[in-house]
């Protein structure tokens, strides 16, 4: 069983694996051919994968015979021939924006399997990329943050006067809100969070951070399928809006999270909002490639608006790339280790389970998924 690793286009610093996977794989009886470079701006060199038992090749000859192939995104289709008929390419493929690579791999022969529909259940947890990667993004949210504001975290008492703490607030307790209320805390924030679900109520307060909720506003428990938020009613709207207007203002430090699947992100702050916090406030939007939560949002760019800088923060994990690389590879490893079947040597997917038919894109020359079918 021959598994290729790709480098990745010039714009993504992440890798597919790392050595600790290459030789988890070879444990399993795989050989594993890493693209040269693939792991240079993850911090790994080549003699690292070739220390880990991997040979380096060109991506030609890494993906020549190849029965599997791991990346971070959806590699060029022309790049993978030579790859055996059948191959699987498992990654982020990013199905709904990469149809015409897609049907590129169908028509290849190639198997494609999406890991960002990775189904969210408990023993699919070690093999999640969405969260192993929201989680360092709402890390880094509030890292970015603290370098753009021009005041500190903690409260400090000096001789020459007290700073008062920054008031950290976060919208939307997914992922990468919890890990953006456990890091503001960290640094010394005073932090408050808030949701649709009322079941991070209980998430906020153990991280030692005040809940802001909805209340009185009848029959609304946020919470729809696979535990993702789903989009709410008017009158939840307004009054979510009233909450936020009267909190916001006191805030020095926002971080939004908030994304309904299968939506554009909710809007929760508009420029009314905006103009009442003070000037040197810092918001992070980490729903910006979704259209953000903020009005004025720019997806990838830092914008002022009324003395508030307005991050559009764009795949924050790929800014800690050797930290990113290392839970996206484990992620894969979890996923392979768990269908891999000792006795043939190699991969067995069955159809009816839930986990392969929820991520497999394509399958014998064709299109397979219901979910891109439905798109
Ligand atoms: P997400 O990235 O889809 O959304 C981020 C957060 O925004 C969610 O908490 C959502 O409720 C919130 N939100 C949506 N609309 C909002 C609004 N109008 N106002 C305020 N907040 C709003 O969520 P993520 O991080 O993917 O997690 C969703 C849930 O799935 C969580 O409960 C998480 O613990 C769970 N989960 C379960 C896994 C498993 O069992 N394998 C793996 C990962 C997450």
């Amino acid at each position: 069983m021959k598994i290729a690793v790709l480098k990745e286009a010039a714009d993504e610093p992440r890798c597919a694996a790392i050595p600790e996977t290459v030789k988890k794989f070879i444990a399993l009886g795989a050989n594993v051919a890493v693209e040269r470079g693939a792991g240079s701006s993850a911090s790994i060199a080549d003699q690292d994968f070739a220390d880990a038992g991997a040979t380096l090749a060109a991506r030609k000859d890494a993906v020549k015979g190849a029965d599997i192939i791991l990346a971070i995104n959806a590699p060029d289709p022309a790049s993978l021939a030579g790859a055996k008929s059948g191959a699987i390419l498992v990654g982020g493929l990013n199905p709904l924006h990469e149809q015409t690579a897609i049907k590129a791999y169908a028509k290849a022969g190639i198997e494609a399997l999406a890991m960002e529909w990775m189904p969210r259940l408990t023993r699919a947890q070690s093999m999640d990329i969405l969260s192993s990667q929201s989680n360092l993004s709402g890390y880094k949210a509030v890292v970015d943050a603290a370098a753009v504001y021009g005041r500190a975290f903690p409260m400090m008492m000096t001789a020459a006067g007290t700073i008062s703490p920054a008031k950290l607030f976060v919208m939307g307790v997914g992922v990468a809100g919890l890990q953006a209320i456990a890091t503001g805390r960290r640094l010394g924030a005073q932090v408050s969070a808030t949701d649709v679900r009322s079941a991070t109520k209980e998430q906020i307060m153990s991280l030692g951070a005040k809940p802001i909720f909805v209340e009185q506003v009848a029959g609304i428990e946020g919470e729809g399928a696979g535990g993702y938020a789903t989009e709410m009613s008017k009158e939840y709207q307004a009054a979510q809006a009233e909450l936020v207007s009267g909190h916001i203002a006191k805030q020095d430090i926002v971080i939004t999270t908030a994304l309904i699947p299968g939506r554009s992100a909710p809007r929760l702050i508009s420029d009314q909002q905006l103009a009442t916090m003070r000037p040197g406030s810092v918001i992070v939007d980490l729903a910006a490639e979704a259209g953000g939560n903020v009005e004025g949002t720019i997806s990838g760019k830092t914008v002022v608006k009324h003395g508030v800088s307005i991050i559009g923060a764009m795949q924050l994990s790929r800014t800690l790339a050797a930290d990113s690389s290392a839970l996206f590879a484990r992620n894969l490893y979890n996923f392979l280790a768990a269908f891999w079947d000792q006795d043939k040597g190699g991969l067995v997917l069955p159809d009816d389970d839930e986990i392969v038919a929820a991520i497999r894109l394509t399958k014998d020359g064709k299109l397979v998924s219901d979910r891109l079918a439905a798109a």
